[in-house]
């Protein structure tokens, strides 16, 4: 039997035979393309995730034993003081020799912020107009002159992107950074499924298909050939971050340095809860292993528990950072297990007669059409299912206003314009804290619009200590 017939024979038998249904009709080239589709696919991989997830209701998170975990927090007194500075030191001298990469995730396909594009592309500078991709591959700039180096920088993609993602860097000259450095490499999409678990077709010859969340991103490091290159070139610590957040401290060397002392295989940034509600995933021991637990998924005690002191019991949430051992990488991909989480989403698809349930709006025929209501379940993996396999792990406190301001939605928190208004208030704190006057209205908001290119400086440290102190701001001002 050839390879095509058989894996024919694989699709029938796991009950996905319709989506071969409209072979017949399809033109030669259509018939191709569904054939090609149908061979990225893991079909031994859906099969299971069907069986333990959508027909039966999936792992018990109910005997899930929950407790609070250490996290290192802001250096208050003068031992956490010296042991900053340590680690400071620690991370700079890898920096320096050339041991670390950092890896963006940018497979998403940021629907919560409906823009046409890669989110990375977004246009977010409140002055600049400068986009996300180009604020980080600033703060890149900053310290391969700081420290004299050039970081490999690796950026993942997915098919609904990778084109897009590569033409902007490309056409933008990679930001000034040095082309050889800048490394894209694509993720593995997953079909969607009925409620009943058979895949759905977006049109005959394709496959409704989604990026597979953030956590293949090891796999993909893995069959992309990435991580052989970075034992090759002597990395041994991958910075991790996401597309959204517009503050991500990138290589931070405080956080890297922290995680060789202590050396873990994996450690995390976090921020101190608002309130017990805030819709953080938070970090703490399950099962006695550290981990983190999505909001969604704390019990209600869990939520509003309360130290003796009147802290939050669980009063950490990730923000989505990390710092990896490239060799834990390496031995997770061993047996590469992360679970899958299911997501309950409307998906545009054809019904059993190949009739479009949900036509194409008129107006933008290149967007697929959205129903409203729920119809199908797509699969993804999440990053942080990847801590309980660390012999050792840690979570690292950092102050939210100065590193944390994530583009989430269209509108309302973490939108475009509480990023914009964030980064406004942000920069004028540093001018202040250099002596710079700043003018405020009687409610202490910013008069004007300011901002800092991250090639400046990335942080408040390194800003104070290099801004000319003479500088003015009336209205607009921009520091580059
Ligand atoms: P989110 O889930 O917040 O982003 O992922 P999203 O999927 O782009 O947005 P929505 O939910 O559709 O609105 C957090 C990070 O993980 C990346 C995203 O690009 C973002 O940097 N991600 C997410 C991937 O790289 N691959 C995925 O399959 C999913």
């Amino acid at each position: 039997m050839d390879h095509q017939t058989e894996l024919f024979e694989q699709i029938q038998q796991t009950g996905q035979g319709h989506i071969l249904r409209f072979r017949e009709e399809l033109s030669e080239s259509s018939g191709e393309r569904l054939v090609s589709q149908i061979k990225t696919v893991d079909w031994t991989l859906l099969a299971k995730l069907i069986k333990e997830y959508v027909k039966s209701p999936g792992p018990a998170v109910a005997d899930r034993k929950l407790e609070p975990t250490e996290v290192i927090t802001l250096p208050g007194t003068a031992l956490g003081k010296k042991r900053a500075a340590e680690a400071r030191q620690a991370g700079e001298a890898a920096l320096r020799n050339g041991k670390v990469a950092c890896l963006l995730v940018a497979g998403g396909q940021a629907s919560r912020l409906g823009y046409d594009g890669p989110k990375g592309a977004f246009k977010v500078g409140p002055v600049s107009g400068k986009s996300l991709f180009q604020l980080y591959a600033e703060r890149i700039l900053f310290l391969n002159r700081r420290y004299n180096i050039q970081i490999p920088w690796y950026i993942m993609t997915s098919e609904t992107n990778d084109a897009q993602t590569r033409d902007i860097f490309a056409q933008n000259q990679f930001f000034g950074l040095p082309e050889d450095k800048v490394d894209f490499f694509e993720q593995m999409m997953i079909p969607a499924v009925d409620f009943n678990g058979r895949v759905l077709m977006r049109a005959k010859d394709t496959i409704f298909m989604n990026p597979a969340g953030n956590g293949v991103c090891i796999l993909a490091l893995k069959k992309s050939g990435i991580l052989n290159t970075m034992k090759e070139q002597g990395i041994e610590h991958i910075f991790y971050f996401q597309v959204d957040n517009v503050l991500a401290n990138i290589a931070d060397p405080v956080f890297i340095g922290y995680h060789i002392l202590d050396e873990t295989d994996v450690s995390t940034k976090v921020v101190a809860k608002r309130y017990p509600e805030e819709k953080l995933g938070i970090v703490g021991k399950v099962n006695g292993k550290f981990g983190i637990i999505e909001y969604t998924e704390l019990s209600e005690e869990q939520m509003y528990a309360r130290e003796i002191g009147g802290s939050l019991r669980f009063g950490f949430g990730t923000i989505g950072i990390y710092v990896f051992k490239r060799d834990f990488l390496e031995k997770v991909n061993e047996d590469f297990n992360l679970p899958f989480h299911l997501a309950r989403k409307p998906i545009p698809c054809l019904d059993e007669s190949g009739q479009e349930i949900y036509p194409a709006r008129p107006a933008r025929p290149a967007r697929p059409a959205r129903p409203t209501e729920p119809n199908g379940i797509k699969f993804e993996t999440f990053i942080f299912d990847v801590l309980p396999q660390a012999r050792k792990a840690s979570a690292v406190e950092v102050l939210r206003e100065e590193e944390y301001l994530p583009l989430k939605n269209k509108e309302g928190e973490n939108s475009p314009a509480t990023v914009r208004r964030g980064m406004i208030s942000l920069h004028a704190s540093w001018l202040e804290a250099a002596g710079i006057k700043v003018p405020r209205d009687e409610n202490g908001q910013v008069e004007g619009v300011v901002e800092i290119s991250p090639a400046f400086a990335p942080d408040r440290e390194s800003f104070v200590e290099k801004v000319d102190k003479s500088l003015a701001f009336e209205e607009r001002l921009y520091i580059k």
